[in-house]
């Protein structure tokens, strides 16, 4: 059997291998081999230093996530961490790959740490809810300072070698063989007097007490303004004040019990749910049986605000861009559209202009599909108006290579009615993207009833390539994002029609902790995008269910959102902040009146309760049908497409930790008033009957 840590000695030096694939998390049996190892180095006479190292692809890349929220296994991380820092005999930690959370506590508790130069470094805790609990909060500061240290453990981000080392978190970058060079180096130090430097004990990150405490309040100030709903990362502002007043072992004291309190909280169970989810996410059967298909030149139809966001995506992730667009004048916007985007990083500095050359190098736009013809895949981002897609596949259809992936990034429409316009369905897939699509990361990948294996695998890689989350759709309405979120936001527009404001709805679904509430999202958009889809499905629509015209009301007036000064806010010239608009809530009275509906008084909790109950009672049909996989899935479409606040989980997750039964009774009293709008989705029914709950049914 194979050891989680395995121990052998090499002239004088104990290398220790954690081997716990695949990222070799620092569950219990970990925990007991290193507690063995340096016991060991302590009474083994021939050991004279140690090397910690990890076997295959990174060094611990953190405790064991999936022994959160059981009894916690003795020993715990913070007694192994200690008991390595007090061995006898010098410890080197050898880092590669990701050396993260309580890994990175493993590597700060040994006496020198050394990296192969693709080594990273961090504290990502505060993206579960969490902190670092394993006396991170302690030792990070005392070696980089408060303030580098709450910039490290507040974002979680993953710090290259070369920086960590400027840092003094790496002690020495390796040159060739990362763990020849550890052994060679812990040979070195061994017997000298300074060889057993504890970071428990270092003073070289600490300022005097007046200058911590500063960088402790701006980084609270900042957070107070960012993120106040927040649990952990106050508490790790609170962990790092107390390195300047404690010895180590008080500090960690205190941040033992911080820790369990963020373990405790609500928020860490909607995080840690959040992180397996997007990981679940990208299980996808059809992908798991098929092959990807080469991927080296792409296409994309269409050069509007998508097609050029995709083309930049892709561009970005090295594949060479041909642009096609129906005349030479769209074709020049769309070549400025993607110039003006890359400019723009430009700008920001999160590109270099030579870079920015080399991409713009790789793009070609072009009238002629026939340039489509050597493209590996094309993205079709083109009008959303069927008779234009199918004329685009059709054209496609007669250009593009044999085996090339056609994919449509269209929202709603049906993708089996634009496969039937080519001879060759099994290769078309729907590929929806989120606008700006160079920065959302959330894609849609639609398996369409031909669509074959080798499609759907090929677009998972493409997906891992644009470094974007995937979640595999079936063919409906809006797929799985914008079918749930028709129904939530009709659902506003009826809340609105029966007595509150937009601005008290926007404002309710803030404080639930979106970014923007329904109508600031919808003046963003453009309101005749809705308008629009009102439009298309109005001769199909149940003449029995509720209707509310306020917001065509808007639209025919003009009033399209922030692009048009007006929408649901009024916009001051060149403001993307929009102020309450009375004539707005002049229109409502107004419709209110005509319809004769009784209003009344709504608080924030009715407004959530509704919006939610509307939200997850869609949802619940959405994995009934097989359009989303599994639960979870939805929850990561709501967080990264959408807005749905990470740390409650996303909303299947909220239902589970609210209790279905009670989102069911809500849904219930609704349907006395409107049974047609409010019709329990019969997967709900079934589990709250059977006592159930969404996550049973998220299997990878
Ligand atoms: N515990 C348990 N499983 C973990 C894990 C962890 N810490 N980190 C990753 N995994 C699992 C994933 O769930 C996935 O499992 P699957 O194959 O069954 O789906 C598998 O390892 C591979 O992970 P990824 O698909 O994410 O692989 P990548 O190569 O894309 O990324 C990574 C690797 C950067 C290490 C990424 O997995 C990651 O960010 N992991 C979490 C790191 C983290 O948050 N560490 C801190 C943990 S909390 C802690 O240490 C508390 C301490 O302070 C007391």
């Amino acid at each position: 059997m194979r050891e989680a840590v395995s121990q052998e000695l090499e002239d004088g030096v104990l290398v220790v291998t954690v081997d716990n694939p695949p990222v070799n998390a620092l569950g219990a049996e970990v925990r007991r081999g290193l507690v063995t190892a340096m016991e060991r180095a302590d009474a083994d006479e021939a050991v004279r230093a140690v090397v910690i190292r990890g076997e295959g692809r990174t060094f611990p890349a953190g405790a064991d996530i999936r022994e959160f929220g059981k009894p916690p296994a003795e020993p715990w991380l913070p007694d192994v961490v200690n008991r390595i820092e007090a061995c006898t005999k010098p410890v080197v930690a050898a880092l590669h790959g990701t050396a993260l959370g309580g890994g990175l506590e493993v590597a700060l508790a040994a006496h020198w740490r050394i990296a192969d130069r693709q080594a990273k470094v961090g504290l990502p805790e505060v993206n579960l809810g969490i902190l670092p609990g394993a006396g991170g909060t302690q030792r990070l500061p005392r070696i980089v300072g408060a303030q580098k240290a709450l910039d490290m453990m507040l974002s979680g981000r993953h710090v290259p070698a070369a920086e960590a080392h400027e840092l003094g978190i790496i002690d020495r970058i390796a040159e060739g063989d990362l763990l020849e060079e550890a052994k060679m180096w812990a040979r070195e130090i061994a017997g000298r007097p300074d060889a057993l430097r504890p970071t428990g004990a270092r003073t070289d990150g600490l300022t005097d007490p007046e200058s911590w405490r500063a960088a402790c309040a701006a980084a609270r100030a900042r957070l107070e303004k960012k993120s106040p709903q927040l649990f952990a990362p106050f508490r790790i502002v609170e962990c790092v004040e107390k390195v300047i007043e404690l010895p180590i072992d008080e500090g960690m004291a205190f941040e033992r019990q911080a820790f369990e309190a963020c373990m405790r909280s609500p928020q860490r169970e909607g995080l840690i749910h959040a992180f397996f989810a997007e990981r679940r996410a990208r299980k996808i059967p059809e992908a798991e049986r098929g092959t990807p298909r080469p991927l080296e030149r792409a296409g994309v139809i269409g050069g509007g605000t998508m097609g050029s966001g995709i083309a930049v995506a892709m561009l970005k992730a090295g594949l060479p861009v041909t642009m096609v667009e129906r005349d030479e004048e769209a074709a020049a916007a769309g070549r400025e559209r993607v110039a003006a985007i890359l400019a723009r990083d430009v700008e920001r500095r999160r590109l270099t202009p030579g870079r920015r050359d080399a991409l713009l190098a790789a793009f070609a736009t072009t009238t002629d599909y026939g340039a489509l013809s050597d493209a590996d895949l094309v993205v079709e981002a083109a009008f959303e108006e069927m008779a234009v897609k199918q004329e685009i596949f059709r054209k496609l259809d007669a250009v593009a290579k044999k085996g090339a992936i056609l994919a449509t990034n269209t929202s709603y429409l049906d993708i089996n009615e634009i496969a039937a316009a080519t001879g060759r369905p099994e290769d078309v897939i729907g590929l929806h993207f989120f606008s700006p699509a160079h920065i959302m990361k959330l894609l849609e990948i639609v398996v369409a009833d031909a669509t074959s294996d080798d499609a759907v695998a090929t677009g998972l890689q493409l997906a891992r390539r644009l470094g974007k989350v995937p979640v595999r759709a079936g063919v409906c309405d809006g797929f799985i994002g914008n079918r749930i979120y028709n129904r939530y936001v009709e659902e506003a527009f009826f809340i609105m029609e029966d007595g509150a404001s937009p601005y008290e709805i926007d404002r309710a679904v803030r404080n639930f902790g979106y970014p923007m509430g329904p109508f600031e999202v919808a003046d963003l958009a453009g309101l005749d995008i809705g308008w629009a889809a009102r439009k298309r499905r109005a001769p199909t629509r149940d003449p029995r269910r509720r209707y509310v015209a306020i917001a065509d009301k808007l639209c025919e007036r003009g009033w399209f959102g922030q692009k048009t000064g007006r929408g649901w806010y009024r916009y001051e010239e060149g403001s993307r902040k929009g102020q309450p608009d009375p004539e707005v809530l002049e229109i409502v009275a107004s419709e209110r009146i005509l319809k004769g509906v009784p209003t009344g008084a709504f608080t924030e909790e009715d407004i959530i309760r509704r919006y939610l109950a509307a939200m997850i009672n869609e949802a619940a049909n959405v994995v009934h049908e097989g359009i989303a996989l599994r639960p979870s899935d939805v929850d990561v479409v709501a967080v990264h497409g959408y807005g749905f606040p990470r740390w409650r989980g996303g909303p299947m997750k909220y239902a589970d930790m609210v209790g279905l039964e009670n989102i069911l009774a809500d849904i219930e009293a609704f349907a006395e008033e409107d049974p047609v709008v409010w019709q329990p989705s019969p997967l709900l029914v079934d589990l709250v009957r059977r006592g159930g709950n969404f996550d049973s049914l998220n299997r990878d």
